[in-house]
């Protein structure tokens, strides 16, 4: 029973070229690449073809960081991803670049087969622009005073203490984040694609069957709230490339981004001398899967489809939606050592233990994956070790002591019937990226193969006289099962597979139907895995922290420039105090403010104080801290001040009240 075979092509999103591959990218890689190396055990014609993300600011951005051109960091960048990639046993066709000349020569040529279907538009918009670094700014590139609550130090299109959003230019005293000059409004013609014109294509084609129903649910409320056009310009300097016969504009990176998967299919195809539209014709009959997380649904979901459309070119088959890694149930972080690089990984544990891992938990929905650390150790312990390769380390020795060859027959008719009948229903988890429920069914036939060898027990056996046939009977079962799981496993362990095949003597193909091995050889039997250990792990952790880089200095020396130079007499008319705070509470109606009863050893002072969002008021109650006692009281909505505290951070949590040695004592001048 054999089946044609198909012609797919995979991909999955291009890492940016700014910064390592962590275990989240790792994640979509390994689950792409074990869907791809079964497609390849079964005999199918599957390329997974990848590339780095070259283009755009915040690429530039890092290479002036590390005194580099743009072109000199994505060459770094590619070969360290590359090695990352590799590390985890990750097998791409093809891992490209977006910044190649296959890219520019397709980007262009869709560009003009949208431009000649009258799918650009133009026109003048107005944004923030950086004079003294003559560039446009981004709004994650500007910050300010919130026009609504007045937090200083927010970001150009919401504010982090009162969750309002804007427009980068109404924030007050707004400052480029690149240079601490104030930006200024500046025209320029922007191009756009017109998306709103590929509403009805996109609603029937995102309910087509190229979705999961929870995406496609997610997509149809975008596509209900009304499409805007959608904007691809970007104006010099960019890293990117140029609009044919528009010198100055740049296309937008996320233009493109999803050509460079054509590209490195054409790029890996030229080579072979084949022709990438076999793949990408409209009317091509082979699939091209798309692997993404849920943070860019909306390019592959809507923009991607609606420009190969318009281009003439074949969608996707299928858009494959996974969630976020998060480690220990909490996003990754830095400063909790969770943040962990694939490079980091690699210096500590096998990659094949968290292939395993991911593969145990991973389904074909978009919900996140926790990567619990003690699970994480557990399961790969006990499956992997305790489970898969213990049956071949506790039969293999009987067969060698018998001269090496196999059993010709079926010891268990009922146990092979059941891994037969399994083999079908693995195949198909598979297929529609049920790994996890593939992962249970696999051991499950490993739990019923050691209870049968548990049962059987041929090392008790093999101490009485004249049981030889038997024992090897009974280890051929064994590890025929053994060979079995190692086939069912190939996708996810494919050097745990290399080393089996090594020892079983052939290489391993998933047939439509699993065989009965018998009457042949097999080769000395050497350790299979390794048990994780926790300090391995805890190296890891420990590793992540170190590397961590330090947080972007902010305030005042970072985001804007000093202040201009004052006289000592200036400064000493400053009258700085130790206060206690005696008593701090909540204030009714102030989403920001404190009132705090300082006591300046003696008298006592009402200050309100903006920390609300960095400490609950019996937090402070006790502490020591600085005030300005000399300010001119000063009326407020809720009260009069009088006076200030000393507190330094960027905002949000990371305020923190300035406190003087545990010595000192309320009443003291603060020199
Ligand atoms: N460059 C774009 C993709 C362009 S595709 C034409 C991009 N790059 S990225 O480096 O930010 O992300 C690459 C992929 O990694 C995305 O699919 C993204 O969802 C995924 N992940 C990034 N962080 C992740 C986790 N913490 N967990 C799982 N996947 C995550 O987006
Ligand atoms: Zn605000």
């Amino acid at each position: 029973m054999s089946q044609a075979a198909r012609k797919i092509l995979v991909t999955s999103a291009l890492p940016y070229a700014n910064g390592d591959l962590h275990l989240g990218h790792l994640m979509e890689q390994i689950q792409t690449d074990i869907w791809v190396r079964f497609q390849k055990l079964r005999g199918h014609d599957c390329l997974y073809v990848c590339a780095d993300d070259a283009h755009g600011t915040a690429i530039t951005l890092k290479a002036e960081e590390l005194g580099l051109t743009p072109e000199q960091h994505i060459e770094k960048m590619h070969a360290a991803h590359k090695t990352v990639s590799e590390g985890f046993l990750v097998q791409h066709d093809n891992y490209y670049s977006t910044h190649s000349p296959e890219n520019r020569e397709l980007s262009e040529l869709i560009y003009q087969r949208l431009d000649t279907n009258g799918h650009i538009a133009r026109r003048e918009i107005t944004q923030a622009f950086d004079p003294e670094k003559q560039l446009f700014l981004a709004d994650r590139y500007i910050k300010g005073t919130c026009p609504k609550c007045k937090t200083p130090d927010q970001y150009g299109d919401n504010c982090e203490a009162c969750g309002a959003t804007y427009s980068p230019m109404d924030l007050i005293a707004p400052v480029s984040a690149l240079s601490g000059a104030t930006p200024v409004p500046k025209q320029s013609e922007h191009f756009f694609f017109t998306l709103p014109a590929f509403a009805d294509f996109l609603k029937q084609w995102t309910r087509a069957g190229h979705l999961q129903d929870e995406v496609a649910n997610k997509v149809a409320e975008w596509l209900d709230a009304d499409l805007q056009e959608w904007d691809i310009s970007r104006d010099a300097p960019y890293f990117g490339f140029e609009i044919p016969g528009q010198p100055g504009k740049y296309f937008y990176v996320w233009l493109d981004a999803p050509i460079g998967y054509i590209a490195s299919l054409k790029n890996l195809l030229d080579q072979r001398g084949e022709d990438w539209l076999d793949y990408w014709s409209a009317d091509s009959s082979a699939e091209v899967y798309h692997f993404i997380g849920k943070d860019i649904v909306n390019f592959h979901a809507l923009f991607w489809p609606a420009m190969l459309h318009s281009a003439g070119f074949r969608t996707p088959t299928r858009i494959c939606v996974h969630g976020f890694v998060t480690v220990n149930g909490k996003k990754m972080s830095k400063s909790r050592g969770t943040f962990i690089n694939g490079k980091t990984y690699l210096a500590h544990l096998s990659p094949e233990y968290l292939r395993y891992y991911f593969a145990a938990k991973l389904t074909s929905a978009v919900d996140d994956l926790d990567l619990n650390l003690d699970d994480f150790i557990q399961r790969v312990n006990s499956d992997l070790v305790g489970k898969v390769v213990n049956i071949a380390s506790r039969t293999a020795k009987f067969v060698q002591k018998s001269g090496g060859t196999l059993a010709t027959d079926v010891a268990d008719e009922a146990l092979w019937q059941r891994f037969q009948d399994a083999d079908a229903v693995i195949a198909q988890h598979y297929e529609s990226r049920e790994f996890s429920k593939a992962m249970r069914e696999i051991m499950a036939l490993a739990d019923a193969a050691n209870e049968y060898l548990a049962a059987k027990a041929p090392w008790k056996l093999a101490k009485e006289e004249g049981t030889d046939a038997e024992v090897l009977a009974i280890c051929t079962q064994g590890l025929n099962c053994f060979r079995a799981l190692v086939m069912w496993l190939k996708p996810v362990l494919p050097q745990l597979a290399e080393k089996a095949e090594a020892f079983l003597g052939e290489t391993l193909n998933w047939h439509s139907a699993i065989t009965f091995r018998g009457g042949q050889n097999i080769n000395a039997f050497k350790p299979l895995m390794t048990r994780v250990e926790k300090e391995q792990v805890d190296a890891m952790i420990d590793a992540s922290k170190e590397t961590a880089p330090a947080p972007k200095p902010s305030g005042p020396v970072a985001d804007e420039p000093l202040a201009d130079e004052i006289e000592f007499g200036d400064f000493a008319k400053v009258d700085l105090r130790v206060v206690r705070i005696a008593k701090a509470e909540h204030v009714e109606g102030a989403d920001k403010l404190l009132r705090l009863t300082l006591d300046l050893g003696g008298e006592t002072r009402n200050v309100f104080a903006g920390i609300k969002s960095a400490y609950a008021p019996e937090d402070l109650e006790g502490k020591l801290t600085i005030m300005v006692a000399n300010l001119k009281p000063r009326k407020m909505k809720f009260g009069i001040s009088e006076g200030m505290v000393l507190a330094a951070g960027p905002g949000g949590k990371d305020i923190h009240i300035l406190e003087p040695h545990s010595g000192a004592k309320p009443g003291q001048r603060v020199m």
